[in-house]
């Protein structure tokens, strides 16, 4: 056991220091991810059957074409909203799609709290969030305080990049999204329960603790 984790382990420091996830691409839009992740994106999302995806941070919007092409082939009226502070790099692909819904605003701002219930009451079901914004501790614990009165039982919740700061990856970054998943179960112990089979079915990933289905 110990060697098979210190493989899977090498092979994530592989992965991420020789910045192979940022050639990853979705139908030619970059996607800044595991693609294991994102293997396991789906089979959620199968399971899940989502009415809509919310994605804290867009950058190119390869993960949010990768979510509307996936989510819509299960589920036709499948919305997805990308938040991000800036939208200047999104590729035309993902502008031409008509399920993206991209909103120009911090992830934790109150309008875009407000744009997420609105768009819940007109999407009524299971919501997949992905958080892959500012990935310092304090922005993403800000960002699970203001999900939490808007995520509903079974919805499911990804926090990436908790590897970083040592978790193999980037030593020495300061405290990141893993933290601040420590920092959250620390306040709010029953919110959450974490998936841990999915988190090591692949033998590694971007997200460590940060499969999560509300309860
Ligand atoms: C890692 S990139 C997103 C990558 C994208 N999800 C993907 O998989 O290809 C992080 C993005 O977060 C955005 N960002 C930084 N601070 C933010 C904030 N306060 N609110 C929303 N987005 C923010 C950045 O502008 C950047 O585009």
């Amino acid at each position: 056991m110990a060697a098979e984790i210190e493989t899977t382990e090498k092979y994530h420091q592989w992965y991420y220091d020789t910045e192979v996830w940022q050639g990853v691409e979705f139908l030619g839009v970059p996607c800044y991810k595991s693609v294991s992740d994102m293997w396991n994106y789906q089979e959620i999302m199968a399971i899940l059957k989502p009415s809509l995806v919310i994605e804290f941070g867009t950058r190119f919007g390869g993960s949010a074409l990768y979510f509307s092409v996936i989510g819509r082939s299960i589920n036709p009226d499948l919305e997805v909203l990308s938040v991000d502070i800036s939208h200047q790099e999104v590729l035309p692909q993902v502008h031409a799609d008509p399920a993206v819904h991209l909103a120009t605003e911090s992830s934790v701002s109150p309008e875009i709290k407000a744009k997420i219930i609105a768009m819940r009451a007109r999407c009524p079901g299971k919501v997949f969030f992905i958080l892959d914004s500012d990935h310092r501790k304090a922005h993403v614990l800000a960002e699970m305080e203001l999900l939490r009165s808007v995520v509903e039982s079974g919805d499911y919740l990804i926090v990436e990049d908790g590897n970083i700061n040592g978790n193999p990856v980037l030593p020495g970054w300061g405290e990141g999204p893993f933290e601040a998943i420590q920092e959250y179960m620390q306040r709010y112990p029953d919110d959450y329960q974490r998936d841990i089979a999915r988190e090591t079915k692949f033998g590694f990933t971007f997200a460590p603790s940060g499969f999560l289905i509300k309860t």
